[in-house]
């Protein structure tokens, strides 16, 4: 009896140490689900706020920067913010591969070129014929890339109001019009370029296309003006999602246009 009893006693001993464990582990796993629970809250409120709150880059600003205080500036959204419209693999190989490049052959092509202390872009754009090939490209190819990015919206203003609107039709018949005059330019540019919607001298919008990495500030293109639209041709820009479908690409372009950010640069544009 006595042998039983004391194994009773070791027994009921055992049962509570193991009871003890016990909660000990289901207080760590609740724990530990409860801090994996919070950063999952976290990381989804932190990609929202990245697409959400936009931020604020000033593509006419940066026209002023001096060549040799350009930086490549971020993002203004996450790679995938523009789906399904344009895929994230795109967006994060064009923006980390091809607008990189950009941006660092321009300041190696500039590093020693003491104009880069005093020059700014916009005056190093509309004096490109002065420069090498390889600085037309690549200052080129910065600029029109930082535009690209800050006139494309997860949250778009899918259509021009106010001024804009009024000019776009008067210039061009109607809104649908302009529509296929533009969408005519990126489809016929041949090989690698872009198409634009810019604000020529005497204030009256007009669309082109130009080769390459040109753009409508420079003193080698046909018709000059203040770009404030510009889709990018190039393959690097629709070939992983649109293969060959140019065509598809440029009509998916009219989903992420953030009209309320061509707007900013019209008027500022017309002042
Ligand atoms: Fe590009």
């Amino acid at each position: 009896m006595k042998t039983n009893q004391g194994d009773t006693i070791v027994i009921n001993k055992s049962v509570m140490e193991f009871s003890k464990v016990e909660v000990f582990w289901t207080k760590g796993v609740a724990i530990l689900g409860m801090i994996l629970f919070l950063s999952l809250i976290l990381f989804s409120n932190k990609s929202f706020s990245q697409v959400t709150n936009l931020k604020n880059t000033n593509t006419m600003n940066l026209l002023n920067d001096k060549i040799k205080d350009l930086k490549f500036y971020e993002l203004p959204y996450i790679y995938d913010a523009l789906e399904p419209h344009f895929d994230k693999m795109t967006m994060e190989i064009h923006y980390t591969k091809h607008h990189k490049a950009y941006y660092d052959n321009l300041m190696v092509a500039m590093k020693d070129n003491p104009e880069s202390k005093t020059l700014s872009l916009l005056d190093l754009m509309k004096n490109i014929s002065k420069y090498p090939v390889g600085v037309r490209n690549n200052g080129g190819g910065y600029f029109n890339h930082h535009l690209f990015w800050n006139i494309l919206s997860p949250k778009p203003q899918s259509l021009p109001q106010g001024d804009l609107k009024l000019e776009i039709e008067k210039e061009f018949g109607s809104f649908e019009n302009f529509k296929n005059e533009f969408e005519a330019a990126a489809k016929t540019r041949f090989g690698s370029g872009w198409a634009w919607l810019s604000v020529d001298n005497n204030g009256k919008l007009f669309v082109s296309s130009t080769p390459n990495q040109d753009n409508p500030y420079m003193d080698i293109v046909e018709k000059q003006g203040i770009p404030i639209l510009g889709i990018d041709v190039w393959e690097h820009a629709y070939y992983l999602k649109f293969q060959n479908r140019r065509p598809e690409y440029v009509a998916t372009f009219w989903n992420v246009i953030d009209w309320g950010k061509v707007e900013e640069l019209y008027k500022k544009a017309k002042r």
